[in-house]
This record gives C-alpha cells, structure tokens and sequence, in this order.
C-alpha cells in the first residue's frame, strides 16, 4: 500500500511539476533581455524571445496609402465644408479620407462620420468628433515632436486602430458611497481598472492624467530629510505613486528599472533617460485631455460618456498598447505630412476648445530635477 501510495505521489508530482512549466502565464527561454542601465545594476528589460515576437506582431504599422497628386483643385474650392484640411488638393484630401476610413471605422465606412444624403453636413457627432481629432493629431505631432513623439509621430491609427473608440481609454471613477450609507473608504479598495484592478487608490487618474495644474509633488513622496518633518508625505501619497508607476509600467510592457535605479528611485540623475521622456508623456497627456478631450464631452452622445458624465480620455496605454515604443516605432508620421502641423483654426461649437493658432507651439516645461 505504502509503495503504491508513493509511486502515485511521484507520478502526481511529475505530471504537476510538466503542467507547471507548460501552462500558461510561465515565460520559459530563450530570453530576449535588454540592459537599460549601468553594467551591475540590474537594470534590465526581461522579456522572452516570444513575448518579444508577440509584442512586435500586436503593434505592427499598417501600410499607409500611395500617395496622391498635390496639383488641382484644392479640397476647400472643390469641397462645401473643409475646415481643416482645405490646403490639399482634392486628391490628397481623398488620400486622408481613405485613410482614416481604414484607420478608425473600417467595418464601418465613410457614413460612420458622413450623413449619406449630404457629404458636407456636419449633423453627426462622430465628424464634428473627426475634426477636432484631425487637430489634436497636428498638435501632438508639432508641440510634443521635440519632447515626446519624435521623428516616429502619431497618426490615427496610433490610438485607434481600427476601432471608433480605442481600446485603452479611461474615465473618472464615481465616490462609491454617493448618498449611501457606506464608510468612506479613502478612495481605495475598489476594483477599478484604471489601477490594474487593485485595491489601491483609484481615483489618481482623474488627477494625475487630466488636471494641468496636479501639483509636481503629487507623486513626489521620497523623503528629502532624515527625520519626518512638516513637509512630510502621509504614507497614502505613496500607494498613489505606486498605483500610476504599476499602470504606467505596464502601459509601456517595461519594469521599473526602464526609468529608474532603484537604488534611489526619487533621484533623477541616477535614473534613465526613459524617466524624462515618460515625466514628458504626462504633461502631453494633461494637455491632450486638458484641452481636447474634456471640452469635447458635449459633442458626445451620452452612451459614450463615462460613469460620471465624463468623456473617456488617454493615458499612456492609449498610444503604447504594451509597448515601449507606440507601433515598435514606426515612422508613421512621415506619409502623412498634412498631419504633421496645425493647419487652420476653426471656430468651434460654443462650450468646446479654443483652437491652437496655426504654426504655434505649446512651450513645455522642463521636468524638475
Ligand atoms: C472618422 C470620420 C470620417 C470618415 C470615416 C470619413 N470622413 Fe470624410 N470627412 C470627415 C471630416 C471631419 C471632414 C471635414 C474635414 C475638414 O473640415 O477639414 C470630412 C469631409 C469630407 C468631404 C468634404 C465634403 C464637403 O463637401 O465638405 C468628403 C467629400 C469626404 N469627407 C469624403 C469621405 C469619403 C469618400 C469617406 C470614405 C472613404 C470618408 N469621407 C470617410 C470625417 C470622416
Ligand atoms: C492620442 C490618441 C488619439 C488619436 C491620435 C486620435 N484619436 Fe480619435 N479618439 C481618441 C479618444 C480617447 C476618443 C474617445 C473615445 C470615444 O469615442 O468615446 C476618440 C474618439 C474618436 C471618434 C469618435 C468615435 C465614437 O464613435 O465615439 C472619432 C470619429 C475619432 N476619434 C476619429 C479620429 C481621427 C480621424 C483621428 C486622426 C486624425 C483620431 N481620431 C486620432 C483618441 C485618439
Ligand atoms: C516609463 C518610466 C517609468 C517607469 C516604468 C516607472 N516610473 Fe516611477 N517615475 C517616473 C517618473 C517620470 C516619475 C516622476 C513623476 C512626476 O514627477 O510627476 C516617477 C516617480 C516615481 C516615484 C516618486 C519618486 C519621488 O520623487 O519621490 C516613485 C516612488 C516611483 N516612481 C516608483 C516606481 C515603481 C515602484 C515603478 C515600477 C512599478 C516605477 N516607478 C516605474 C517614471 C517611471
Ligand atoms: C500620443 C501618443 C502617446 C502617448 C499618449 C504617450 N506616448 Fe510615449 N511615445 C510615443 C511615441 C510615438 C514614442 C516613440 C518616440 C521615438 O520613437 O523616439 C514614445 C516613446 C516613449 C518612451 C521612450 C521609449 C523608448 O524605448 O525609447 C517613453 C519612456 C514613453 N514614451 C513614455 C510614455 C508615458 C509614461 C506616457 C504616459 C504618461 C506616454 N509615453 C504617453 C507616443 C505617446
């Protein structure tokens, strides 16, 4: 009995220790790891050599279109209502529409944003939408070229792809106790998705990602003295820094050491290059939500509104999707140049933004040090 019960055992052991190492969730070599600090620090990016192809294939750039003759007529002579784009020519203006089409609404169609009757009209949401998109992709591509998008720039399909609401969007998170009688829980222990379904504090995106003016030390919580001193952070400041760091990290596919030393996280001058180009990334995405997203909330129908009334808006997710580099990289601003700068200022419905003037820059500050 004793033998038989222990052959059984090692055979059970066996078949979970083979189940263990085949299942899912387990990254197996070969590796793929990348160094992104000084040798001896263990600052590395620690992916398998799968993990690496998947994340490549999920992010691939789709072919942009062929592009098209710039002479003839331009689209504002030939077309009734061009507000944006009337310095192409009316082929270059199709290029774009195409374009988009394949970008945004390709199961849709060109009716997803036009009314069939009348190309020209503007009744529906999702063109009125599209026009100020058609702005905001200008502004990311000139006031965040230098700081943030670089050569490799954004178009559409960075954040849609293929979808009329992309997939990484976020939106506020209501009190949960509005009226009820339930303790206040500090805002915590609530399964938002905006914190990886955690129990930490879940309503800092709504501060951290969308309020120009979130105070830099938000999220500043290392010690500047030895002993606690009236300046001092409660230790609730802390897991909100961790709960964006987690999201952040993961909105990049990357672990900490992509941006910091973790010897001292707090200091700049130990961390990676990464940490600036990401303390970028938040102030664009402040800006975007500040200044596009938000003031587009009554363009919307109210089936697209969040919880609260809000418009969903971007994080880093929306663009990287898992990935370091938006679409590995790709240069998909190059074909599209007519994304690439403001182009002309229209007035817009009362109680939406005001428009970035044609050919200016927004001046960024500098990440303080
Ligand atoms: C994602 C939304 C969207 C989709 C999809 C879309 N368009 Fe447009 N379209 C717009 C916007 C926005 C404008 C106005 C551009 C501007 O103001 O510069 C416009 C304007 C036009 C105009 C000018 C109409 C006029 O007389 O003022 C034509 C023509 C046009 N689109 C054709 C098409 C075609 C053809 C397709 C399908 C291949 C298409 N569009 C798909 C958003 C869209
Ligand atoms: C930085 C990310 C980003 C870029 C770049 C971007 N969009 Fe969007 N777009 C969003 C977000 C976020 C929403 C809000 C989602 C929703 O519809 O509720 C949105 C919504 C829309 C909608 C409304 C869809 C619907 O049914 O509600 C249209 C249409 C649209 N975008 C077109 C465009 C076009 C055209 C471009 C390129 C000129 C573009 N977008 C570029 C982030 C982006
Ligand atoms: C993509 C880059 C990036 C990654 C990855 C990242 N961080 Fe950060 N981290 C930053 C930036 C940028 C700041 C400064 C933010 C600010 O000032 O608004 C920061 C600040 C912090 C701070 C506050 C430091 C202080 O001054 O008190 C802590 C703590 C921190 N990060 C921890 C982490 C942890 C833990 C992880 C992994 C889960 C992580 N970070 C991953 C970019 C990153
Ligand atoms: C509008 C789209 C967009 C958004 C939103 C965005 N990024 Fe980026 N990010 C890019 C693009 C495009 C690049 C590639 C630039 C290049 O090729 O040099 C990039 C590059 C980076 C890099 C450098 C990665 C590397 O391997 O060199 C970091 C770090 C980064 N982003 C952090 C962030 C963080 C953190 C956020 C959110 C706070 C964010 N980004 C939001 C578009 C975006």
């Amino acid at each position: 009995m004793k033998i038989v019960l222990s052959v059984a055992g090692a055979a059970l052991a066996l078949f979970l220790t083979i189940a263990m190492f085949g299942g899912a969730g387990w990254t197996h070599p070969p590796m793929a790891n990348k160094q992104t600090g000084f040798r001896g620090t263990g600052m590395d990016l620690i992916r398998t050599r799968a993990g690496n192809e998947e994340l490549a294939a999920a992010n691939r750039a789709p072919a942009p279109a062929d592009p098209a003759d710039a002479s003839g007529d331009k689209a504002s002579a030939v077309y009734e209502n061009v507000q944006v784009l009337g310095d192409l020519s009316a082929e270059q203006f199709n290029r774009v529409m195409v374009s988009i089409t394949e970008w945004v609404a390709p199961q849709q169609g060109c009716t997803y944003c036009h009314s069939t009757e009348n190309m020209a009209s503007d009744e529906l949401y999702q063109k009125r939408v599209a026009r100020r998109m058609f702005q905001m992709t200008q502004h990311i591509n000139s006031s965040w070229k230098e700081n943030h998008v670089h050569e490799a720039g954004v178009t559409c399909y960075t954040c849609h792809r293929g979808n009329p609401v992309p997939a990484n969007v976020w939106f506020d998170t209501p009190p949960p106790s509005a009226g009820k009688f339930i303790p206040r829980n500090n805002g915590q222990n609530l399964a938002s998705a905006n914190v990886g379904l955690t129990s930490l504090p879940y309503g800092i995106f709504d501060d951290y990602y969308s309020r120009k003016d979130t105070p830099q030390s938000y999220v500043r919580v290392n010690a500047t003295t030895a002993l606690p001193e009236a300046k001092s952070k409660p230790i609730q400041d802390a897991e909100r820094t961790f709960a964006i760091m987690i999201t952040m990290s993961q909105a990049l596919g990357v672990n900490c050491t992509f941006c910091h030393n973790t010897r001292s996280v707090a200091q700049w001058d130990t961390s990676t290059p990464n940490r600036v180009h990401a303390w970028y990334g938040v102030q664009m995405v402040r800006d975007l939500n500040q200044d596009y997203m938000r003031p587009l909330t009554t363009t919307f129908p109210e089936a697209r509104l969040g919880p609260t009334g809000d418009v969903a808006k971007i994080s880093c997710a929306t663009c990287h999707n898992g990935a370091n580099k938006p679409l590995n990289g790709a240069k998909v601003i190059e074909p599209y140049p007519e994304l690439a700068h403001p182009t002309t200022q229209v007035s817009l419905p009362v109680g939406e933004a005001k428009d970035p003037i044609p050919g200016t820059t927004t001046p960024t500050p500098k990440p303080p040090m």
